[in-house]
């Protein structure tokens, strides 16, 4: 079974280079699909977070009623709960998540609604599940001479945090060098989606 959803975060759309792969995952990966909920973070923008919400979560008193303040984000959660895969193209900004991806994170990172804080520390409440998340960085995040990258130890964290643990990271680096470099990056991420048994063809 394979509930797919599709988050992204890229203000260049339909047009980043990650979204690009993310279809060709989505049309040609090595996963059927059941059904696909996408999420385009810039296209469709989130509330930014209000007192309301900010004080609904600080509440210890909403027990089984879901606050007002609280729809989007349950509604968001609710996606996360009905799939059962997770893909998400992601630029990277300023060495970590763009201002919308972190958006969707205070969105869905909940305590007593996705994880709980216990004296072992918190615990995530959402089941486990295939995650793999395509990092697009005009600079170079791997290699000789990279960047700090504050991107993907904080996603995989907040990942942890809700209880998905089984995340792969792939990335595209180097874009900013022009089209030889992007040509490579492409190909380099196509090699490790199929090393990773997401993709079969290494080149198309
Ligand atoms: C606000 C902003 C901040 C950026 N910060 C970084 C950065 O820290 N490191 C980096 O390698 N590239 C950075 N970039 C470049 C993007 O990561 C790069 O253009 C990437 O290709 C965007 O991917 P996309 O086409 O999926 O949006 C930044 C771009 C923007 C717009």
């Amino acid at each position: 079974m394979n509930n797919i959803l599709f988050i992204h975060a890229s203000p260049h759309g339909k047009y980043a280079l990650g979204y690009r792969l993310a279809q060709k995952i989505l049309t040609e990966g090595t996963f059927s699909r059941v059904s696909l909920v996408e999420r385009d973070l810039l296209a469709a923008p989130l509330s930014p977070l209000t007192h309301r919400y900010a004080s609904a979560l600080a509440s210890h008193n909403i027990g089984d009623r879901i606050d007002a303040a609280l729809t989007e984000s349950e509604q968001l959660i609710s996606e996360l709960e009905q799939s059962d895969r997770l893909l998400i193209a992601t630029p990277m900004h300023n060495f970590s998540v763009p201002a919308a991806l972190k958006l969707w994170i205070d969105h869905v990172v909940r305590v007593n609604r996705t994880f709980i804080a216990s004296a072992e520390g918190k615990q995530g409440l959402l089941h486990d599940r295939p995650t793999t998340v395509l990092v697009s960085a005009g600079g170079m995040l791997q290699g000789d001479n990279p960047q700090p990258d504050f991107l993907t130890p904080y996603l995989t964290l907040i990942l942890n945090t809700i209880g998905i643990q089984n995340i792969h990271f792939v990335y595209l680096q180097g874009l900013a060098f022009g089209e030889p470099a992007i040509a490579n990056a492409w190909n380099q991420a196509q090699a490790a989606l199929t090393r990773a048994g997401v993709l079969t063809n290494e080149i198309p």
